[in-house]
Parts: structure tokens; sequence; C-alpha cells
């Protein structure tokens, strides 16, 4: 039998770690294995992954002995953390530490690293167009993901740094899908002006991911972002309104009507928004569809996830 490259992957049982399992076990003859991470290995999601051919390894990031046993042997790793769990940009920022230090001490010979922009490069924590969080972030769960890149550049690793974007999913799982007003219209609401937002499948992120480890040697020392379009608020609700049949109309909010929101991290949330809105042209610039499409053959435009998606859409 052929000698396959072994990927571990980190969030194997999560959305973007998920969408590279799947991508690499559907592809049998592609000359890569997934090793997939969980703090869980009899959780339903890891036990289906263990079905489709994984091997599954327990690991946590909070634990880094469990990280250099789980990289051991490995090609390469794909590191994402969620600061959706916890809340925390310091914890997150020491477990992106954890796996780099793990994937040096193992001599990985490609790491993909899930990051975001450190807003702070654009936005300076004396800047006070938007408030500071948590003491010194503008957008916590993108500052300490781009903080974290130097932990990997510093140890010399050969990482590709992967910009991502928002994910389509946002409007079933995360609460951003259409919701009716009182005089019963649909609506999108969010403070971005008519600047345009890098959206994708989720699923397409780990395939993009996968095509970067095949490419192998092109992609290591680069920044890679991925979307699959760069779409306006009109624009999303346009295509909602056609997948939907019912007209969604798309409202601009003020970036501190968004943060006086009031749910868990509306003021993160606010600040993104708010960063993506002035800088919409860097944050588009950054993530190449064209690319993104030649690592990903199968990229789904918006109008494509929709219309295999519509049903799951949540309309408050
Ligand atoms: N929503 C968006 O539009 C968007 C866009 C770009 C980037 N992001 C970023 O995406 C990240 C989340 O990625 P996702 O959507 O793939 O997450 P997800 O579907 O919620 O899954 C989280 C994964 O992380 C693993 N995990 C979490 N904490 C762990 C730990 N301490 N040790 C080991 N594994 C751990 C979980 O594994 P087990 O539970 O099995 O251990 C699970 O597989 C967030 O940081 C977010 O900022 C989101």
């Amino acid at each position: 039998m052929q000698h396959k490259r072994i990927v571990a992957v980190v969030g194997a049982t999560g959305a973007q770690g998920g969408g590279l399992a799947r991508a690499i076990l559907n592809d049998p003859e592609g000359g890569f294995a997934v090793r997939a991470l969980t703090r869980k290995p009899s959780s339903p999601k890891a036990q289906e992954l263990a079905q489709l051919g994984a091997e599954v390894v327990q690991a946590d990031l909070d634990d880094p002995a469990s990280l250099r046993r789980a990289f051991d042997g490995a090609y390469g790793a794909f590191c994402v953390t969620n600061f959706w769990e916890h809340f925390s940009p310091q914890r997150e920022t020491a477990q992106a530490a954890n796996m780099a230090a793990a994937a040096k001490s193992v001599g990985l010979h490609h790491v993909i690293w899930s990051t975001l922009e450190d807003t702070r490069r654009w936005i300076p924590l004396e800047d006070n167009r938007m408030p500071t969080l948590m003491g010194k972030y503008k957008v916590p769960h993108f500052d300490a993901k781009g903080e974290a890149d130097r932990f990997f550049l510093e140890a010399g690793l050969p990482v590709t740094l992967l910009l991502t974007s928002f994910y389509f999913e946002n409007f079933i799982y995360f609460g951003m899908g259409p919701r009716r007003t009182p005089n019963g219209k649909l609506v999108i609401a969010f403070p971005m002006g008519s600047e345009k937002l890098p959206g994708i499948a989720v699923e397409d992120i780990g395939k993009c991911a996968y095509g970067i480890f095949r490419s192998g040697a092109e992609f290591k020392g680069k920044t890679v972002g991925v979307a699959a379009e760069h779409l306006s608020g009109a624009e999303m609700a346009a295509a909602l309104s056609r997948a939907l049949g019912t007209e969604v109309v798309y409202e601009a909010l003020e970036p501190e009507a968004y943060r006086n929101l009031g749910f868990p991290g509306a003021q993160d949330l606010g600040n993104m928004f708010q960063f993506n809105w002035e800088f919409a042209e860097d944050f588009c610039k950054a993530r190449s569809i064209e690319l993104s499409r030649r690592l990903n053959p199968s990229l789904q435009t918006f109008d494509a996830w929709l219309e295999l998606n519509k049903s799951r859409i949540p309309i408050a």
C-alpha cells in the first residue's frame, strides 16, 4: 500500500477541520490520511470520522503534551481555535502557541494556521472610532488569531497562514438569518454600509485547505485568503430573496447600534463589521476568489449554497 502523508486535523469534529477531514477522506487516491484530534474520541462526530477512515486521537489545545503526541509522526497539521467556546482571546492565543510549539517539536513539514487579521494594525488601541474591548483588543476574535501568527512564523515553521471569511452558515447557526420586523418585512441587518464582505461555505474552507496541502511548497511561508464571493448586504439580501421566494431587504445598521444589541459577542462582532466596512478593500483583496477556486474547484457561490441550504435557515 502506498505510504500516505498524515495530516493531524485540529477541529476535525467541527466545521473548518471537518471540511478538511472529509476532503481528504473523500479522495482515497490523494496520498493523504487524516488524524482527527478531539477532546472526546467517543463522541458521535468523532466516531463518524473513524467510520470514514480517520485515525481518531485524544488531544486538548490547552494540554501541550497531548498536542505533541497527536502531531508526532504526521506530515502536517491543520490548526484552528474556537474563540466562541470561551470568549477568551488570551486563551485562544495560548492555544495557538501550544500548537506552534508542538508542530516545531515534532518537525512537521507543513502547517496551516486558520487565522484572521490583527485589526490593531489598521486601528490602533488609541483610535477611538471603535471601543477597545477586554483591555487590549479591537476585534478580540480576530486580533487574538492575528497576534498568534507570530508563534508559527517565529518558530520558523513551514506555515501557511489561512485567512478565512464570513461563513454562509452564519445565516443558519449564528443568529444572522432574516428577521421579521413588526411591519412584516424580512430583514438582514449588518453594519457594513454598501461595502462588500467576503463569504464562503465553511465546508469549502476545509476543501481549500486540502488544496493548500496538496500544492505543498507553493504555499509554505505564504498567507492565503479564501472566499467564494465578495457580497454587499444588498446582494446577500437579493440572493436570500431569490432562494426563499420572498423579499428580504438589507438594512445598514450603525456599528454602535449593532454593538448595543446585547447578545454575547455583540461588541466584538460590531467592531468586526465596522473593520470590514472601513477597510473593505484590504479585507476583500486579501481573499482571492480566483485562488480559492483553483484550490477548490467545487467552491460554492452563495446562490449555489442557498439552493442546498435554504430550508435550514431559520426565519425569526
Ligand atoms: N462564523 C464565522 O463566520 C467564522 C469565520 C471565520 C473564522 N471563524 C472562526 O472559526 C473558529 C471556529 O472554527 P469552527 O467553526 O470550525 O468551529 P466549530 O465547528 O465550533 O468546532 C470547534 C472545533 O474545535 C475543537 N476544539 C475546541 N476547543 C478545543 C480544545 N481545547 N482542544 C481540542 N479541540 C478543541 C472541537 O473539537 P472537540 O469538541 O471534538 O474536542 C471542534 O472540532 C472560531 O475561532 C471563529 O472565530 C468563524
